[in-house]
């Protein structure tokens, strides 16, 4: 499986892409311990219509025999977020740090800044914890809380229309992230140090 992802990796490391590009968020998918709470959340809370539901005793895709239920719930555009409940299935192992509980998240778009702030009010209305609103850099605008499974949610509107176009800039900043670490890495010192000062140094640029 994991020789496949390699692979597949390398090949389109190699060659240009033929003009294929993903249409919009189909969804995207996680394990789910209680399809109840999770569907009063997200239909209820969210104001997502259920989709479409899918049960079977086995992966179609692997046939592995893992018995479950797949519920996906839909937003305005079409797009939608999913759930599997398979039974029996152990809890997840805790993170190795806690960065990845606030890094690891899903974003979902509101109309504007004060559609951000109505979903603050009606989110803490419901008892659901939430941190912001927060003004990234004049990019976007978001709050951020935990569904009942204790994915982190995202609600955002960008005050940048160009927001998701700043493509120049983008290879530039990967380019330079990059390049510190490999000639950090080379030289033997403190990556993680080498990057903090790269940042402190770039991040003039928003001031
Ligand atoms: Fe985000």
């Amino acid at each position: 499986m994991s020789a496949t992802k390699e692979q597949s990796v390398a090949r389109v490391a190699r060659s240009a892409n033929p003009g294929l590009t993903p249409l919009m968020l189909n969804h995207a998918a996680w394990v789910t311990h209680d399809v109840e709470a999770t569907a009063e959340f997200y239909t209820r809370v969210m104001g997502m219509e259920l989709a479409s539901t899918v049960y079977d005793d086995r992966v179609p895709s692997t046939g592995d025999p893992f018995p479950y239920f797949h519920i996906f719930f839909r937003m305005a555009d079409g797009s939608t977020i999913a759930f599997f409940e398979a039974p029996g299935l152990p809890q997840r192992p805790a993170v190795t740090h806690p960065a990845y509980d606030i890094f690891d998240h899903f974003a979902m778009q509101a109309k504007d800044r004060a559609e951000v702030d109505r979903w603050h009010a009606w989110l803490v209305s419901n008892d659901v914890e939430v941190v912001g609103p927060t003004d990234h850099k004049g990019l976007i605008y978001s709050i951020y809380f935990y569904d009942p499974n204790g994915i982190r949610l995202e609600i955002t509107t960008p005050l940048d229309k160009d927001w998701n176009f700043h493509t120049a800039q983008g290879q530039a900043d990967l380019k330079a992230w990059c390049d510190t670490k490999k000639a950090a890495q080379r030289g033997g010192l403190d990556v993680t140090a080498e990057l903090v000062a790269f940042i402190r140094k770039q991040r003039q640029r928003y001031k």
